[in-house]
């Protein structure tokens, strides 16, 4: 893994409201300032993110003003910077309520709203356009997999959103998660050795698209139905570089114990 951070997400999806989620901040800043070792190697060697619904992304950013141990993202924005697009999310509003990532191609997205790899394409141009660090979702569905299709779907979902981006010229620090559709919200997580052969083709289609410099300074990450008891079998893997949780995310003792478990 080298100098690179651990990138460890917690996708809340459409869970939790402003209370709870400030209980949460709560009880995971107390959890890290009471562990001496927590406290010196997250700001060190991770780059921690929650993503909560975009509501709660302000009373958060005040609250972790003090204590910038935790980052925020927004879970989906909308590529054109502002207009009559009732329910989306700008990305300007996203920044000034705090947050610096965005999920862009999230699997119930693709699926549940019939997002495109175009429009994922856009936003994801929009984002590195303007500020926002995009992660970058991408993943096999089932039948995909069982019909042997997997490397062709990885290497298209990314393929067609860089191939894209590129076109626009700035392509640093990408953050792509590698997230099988079967094993997200199942408790059916990949096995290590498939998490690194897919997070590999990821680097390899990154490598062809956009250069050496790029594959070697993106992050890959894996997700789907990770927990504290198997986080660490993925990023013991080489070129695995951080997780995407999201059941597990939601409750602050185990995300802490994923941050430890992580960092080990
Ligand atoms: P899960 O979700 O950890 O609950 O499987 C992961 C995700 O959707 O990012």
């Amino acid at each position: 893994m080298g100098n690179r951070k651990i990138f460890i997400g917690g996708n809340w999806k459409m869970n939790k409201g402003a209370g709870e989620s400030l209980q949460f901040l709560d009880r995971v800043i107390k959890g890290i300032k009471a562990d001496k070792y927590l406290m010196e190697a997250i700001p060190q060697r991770m780059t921690a993110v929650i993503f909560p619904q975009a509501a709660n992304l302000f009373p958060m950013y005040e609250t972790l003003k003090e204590y910038p141990l935790i980052s925020l993202g927004v879970q989906n924005i909308h590529w054109e910077n502002s207009g009559a697009f009732t329910g989306e999310n700008s990305i300007a509003a996203s920044l000034e309520s705090g947050a610096g990532f965005a999920l862009v191609g999230h699997s119930e997205r693709r699926h549940i709203f019939g997002e495109t790899d175009e429009v994922i394409g856009r936003k994801f141009r929009s984002c590195l356009g303007n500020g926002l660090k995009p992660v970058l979702c991408v993943g096999e569905t089932g039948s995909e997999r069982s019909r042997g299709n997997t490397e062709t779907v990885i290497a298209h979902q990314v393929g067609s959103v860089l191939t894209d981006a590129l076109e626009n010229g700035k392509i640093n620090e990408l953050v792509i998660a590698y997230e099988p559709v079967w094993a997200i919200g199942t408790g059916n997580n990949a096995t290590a050795s498939d998490a690194r052969e897919c997070c590999s083709l990821i680097r390899e289609t990154l490598c062809r698209i956009a250069g050496p410099e790029s594959a070697e300074n993106a992050y890959i990450l894996y997700g789907g139905s990770v927990k504290s008891s198997n986080a660490r079998i993925y990023l013991q893997e080489d070129g695995i570089d951080g997780l995407l949780v999201g059941g597990a995310s939601l409750d602050p003792e185990e995300f802490l114990k994923i941050l430890l478990t992580s960092l080990f």
